[in-house]
């Protein structure tokens, strides 16, 4: 059998914020380990810790106690500085607001963080990530200009161009009608799977979280069920029937 690494690991994690009416715990102590290259569903009801949870595996957020390690690095008192390079390169985001920039073009907008890299054809690589998510003929668009689903792509297209290792997804079809959001997830999943990506996904949707090998499933704070990866990393499913793989 295969060895895989573990791109991401917390251990006993935990995130207590204040609030003006005290402390919360948000996060109480979250064990995960994600493989390279699986694709992750992460569920459950609102409020249960799903955003903050993927917030500690992007260091957008520190955890109280416990450890954060991804691909490699801990994540344990590095400044923000630090934390913003190590994700570059490294970690996507999309999020359910597309969160483009307004004044920049759809090329301008997939530019910014191979400029941030210093690729010296940012340009040309914004250009064919753009024709990937199939925006062609939409690069000098700017994004009050284009459709919601328009914009979800060049944002996927953004968080794509620096060849993350991890593709992150909070919701990303939660603003998007049913046929959009679908045309936008089997994007990612296809760009996902060419170039290797692990894929976490929150969302609320169960047919898209049906898509992923493995579903991690969220309640107050907690992981409550976790039904393991049940596909192999090269995307076939497996006959381990979901929950029997801990
Ligand atoms: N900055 C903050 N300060 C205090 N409490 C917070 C803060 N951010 C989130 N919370 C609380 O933490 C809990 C988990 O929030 P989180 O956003 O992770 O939930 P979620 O599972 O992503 O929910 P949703 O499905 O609605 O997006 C919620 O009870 C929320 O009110
Ligand atoms: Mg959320």
């Amino acid at each position: 059998m295969t060895d895989h690494k573990n791109i991401i690991s917390l251990t006993g994690a935990c995130l207590t914020l204040d609030s003006s009416a005290g402390p919360v715990n948000i996060l109480k102590d979250v064990n995960l380990a994600i493989t390279e290259g699986e694709t992750v569903g992460i569920i459950g009801p609102s409020g249960s810790g799903k955003s903050s949870l993927m917030s500690l595996m992007t260091g957008l957020e520190q955890v109280t106690s416990g450890t954060v390690t991804v691909d490699g690095l801990s994540f344990t008192g590095m400044d923000e500085d630090s934390l913003a390079r190590h994700r570059l390169g490294r970690i996507g985001i999309v999020m359910q607001a597309f969160h483009l920039i307004p004044t920049m073009s759809a090329l301008e907008n997939v530019a910014v963080p191979l400029e941030l890299q210093g690729v010296n054809d940012a340009f040309e690589r914004a250009a064919k990530e753009l024709e990937l998510v199939g925006l062609a003929h939409r690069m000098d668009h700017y994004p009050a200009q284009m459709s919601g689903g328009e914009q979800q792509r060049v944002a996927l297209a953004r968080a794509l161009a620096p060849r993350p290792k991890i593709l992150f997804g909070d919701e990303p079809t939660g603003n998007l009608d049913g046929k959009t959001g679908r045309t936008v997830i089997d994007l990612i999943f296809d760009l996902a799977q060419k170039r290797k990506s692990t894929l976490i996904l929150v969302t609320h949707d169960p047919a898209l979280a049906d898509k992923c090998d493995r579903v991690i499933s969220m309640a107050d704070g907690h992981i409550i069920d976790d039904t393991g990866n049940t596909r192999s990393v090269t995307g076939e499913k497996s006959s381990i029937p979901a929950g029997a793989k801990k």
